[in-house]
């Protein structure tokens, strides 16, 4: 494709590479330019509206416009725009939100670090748990266990934690030390016969014994989404967490909670963790903190973990970690507004009052020809095509049918993620009954216009 010279298109594809994108692909298609937002809508370059089925990346719980959030960073900007937190320096907003962040919690949590991206927070778990294990003495506890399919960033470390199958080849990950277990999606994996708390069992059994064979004294904790995103929204089955929790605690492994995506109301509950059951001994937390206005991550965890590093940068004479962004003022202001808006809006109650009218909507879909399951919690959902919905095969990967539906579903002013073949949708939590009708009449006539394209393509 050639572009206008000079024009975004084409300076876009001369300067830019993106994340998460074929960059070959790229320079033939050009990017997609989104100019400006306005509630659950984004607007491209032709002025093209678009409901934000994704918000974003899972993140702009708040919609594209909330002006309260841009006062509260301009406020923040005119009195100081910038201070650290390293060496005793403190500011009021870090102070207020770490605060907020501990009442808040779903456990009782003692502090909070700061940082500015879900990956950050994520890679400073795992550092903060090596710290933790050799201040106890534990020097060979140090290994982590994520889930296949769990996604927890993209940092050296957080990569190898993700379990995705785009984050490790290319990039020489995981590092030694990072294992992988079961992924839970009962739909795929649950055997013939198999009922989901069965599965649950296996599942848990499957944890024992991959901790068993690398030996209890070297895992030190397992980390999940309370409801797996990027790996294609995988709710667990039911006593997943349960049973899990209960072969942690049996060999002293740190459950650490991932709530980058459903943190902050997007499940129906404050945290994911509320709804499925997890009593987190560390909590990571980013996106609808600021409703990703502006990049600002967390890291909460329980005294019996704060003690020992604690004791530990006593003994070491500092703990040597820290971002020059760590609870940067102005992000962690917007942080703070956001979550008073939370408040002030129930946010939580209104995810709960159009939540059954997004998933009524959702699993509708579920009798199109294409779909073999629907699933969701909250404003949390996702389909899986499928080519056979009685034997659940899926297509062709050449065959690209979740690309196709994608790409009708942006034809039509909609857009959804696709992972593989699932679709995902996690809209704006402010959306309302009538949006969520638009936006899945408008994903029915995407998976018509996929169908009848894959239809073409089987008959050529
Ligand atoms: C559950 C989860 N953890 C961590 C991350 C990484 O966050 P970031 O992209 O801000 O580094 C993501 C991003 O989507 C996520 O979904």
């Amino acid at each position: 494709m050639s572009f206008q010279p000079n024009s975004p298109a084409a300076r876009d594809v001369a300067y830019f590479l993106h994340p998460y994108t074929n960059a070959k692909a790229h320079e033939e298609h050009g990017p997609m330019i989104i100019e400006r937002g306005e509630g659950v809508y984004v607007y491209d370059d032709s002025g093209k509206a678009y409901i934000e089925a994704m918000a974003g990346l899972w993140c702009a719980s708040l919609g594209f416009n909330e002006k309260r959030l841009v006062k509260a960073a301009t406020a923040q900007m005119e009195k100081l725009p910038y201070y650290h937190t390293f060496a005793h320096k403190a500011h009021l907003p870090g102070i207020d939100l770490a605060e907020k962040l501990v009442k808040l919690a779903p456990v009782p949590m003692s502090k909070v670090f700061f940082c500015s991206s879900g990956s950050e927070a994520n890679d400073t778990v795992v550092k903060l748990v090596w710290y933790y294990n050799n201040a106890r003495g534990r020097h060979a506890k140090k290994k982590f266990i994520s889930r296949i399919k769990g996604y927890h960033g993209v940092t050296v470390a957080s990569a190898s934690l993700t379990g995705t199958p785009v984050n490790h080849p290319g990039f020489d990950l995981p590092l030694p030390g990072f294992k992988h277990t079961s992924n839970p999606h009962y739909y795929r994996f649950g055997q013939a016969g198999e009922s989901e708390e069965q599965f649950a069992t296996r599942m848990a059994d499957d944890l024992e014994k991959m901790i068993l064979e690398e030996g209890p004294e070297t895992v030190a904790a397992f980390i999940a989404e309370p409801i797996q995103g990027a790996g294609g929204v995988i709710v667990p089955p039911k006593t997943y967490f349960e049973k899990i929790q209960a072969v942690l605690k049996k060999y002293d492994v740190l459950m650490v909670a991932d709530e980058v995506i459903c943190g902050f109301g997007r499940t129906g509950n404050f945290w994911g963790s509320q709804t499925v059951g997890i009593q987190p001994d560390i909590l990571s937390c980013a996106k609808a903190l600021s409703s990703s206005y502006l990049p600002i991550s967390a890291v909460l965890m329980t005294d019996e973990v704060y003690q020992p590093i604690a004791q530990g940068s006593a003994d070491l004479g500092v703990l040597g970690h820290g971002y020059t962004y760590s609870a940067h003022p102005v992000c962690a202001a917007v942080a703070l507004e956001t979550l008073k808006i939370y408040e002030e809006r129930d946010i939580v109650g209104h995810v709960r009052t159009v939540a059954p009218r997004f998933l009524e909507r959702l699993h509708a879909l579920g009798d199109h020809p294409l779909v073999g399951e629907t699933r969701g919690r909250g404003l949390m959902g996702a389909l899986e095509i499928v080519a056979d919905k009685a034997t659940k095969a899926p297509f062709d990967p050449k065959a690209g049918a979740g690309a196709l539906a994608y790409k009708a579903a942006a034809e039509h002013g909609l857009i959804v993620r696709s992972i593989g073949d699932t679709i995902a949708f996690t809209p704006p939590l402010i959306i309302n009954n009538s949006q969520i009708d638009e936006m899945f009449d408008k994903m029915g006539k995407a998976l018509d216009d996929a169908l009848a394209a894959l239809k073409k393509a089987q008959a050529a």
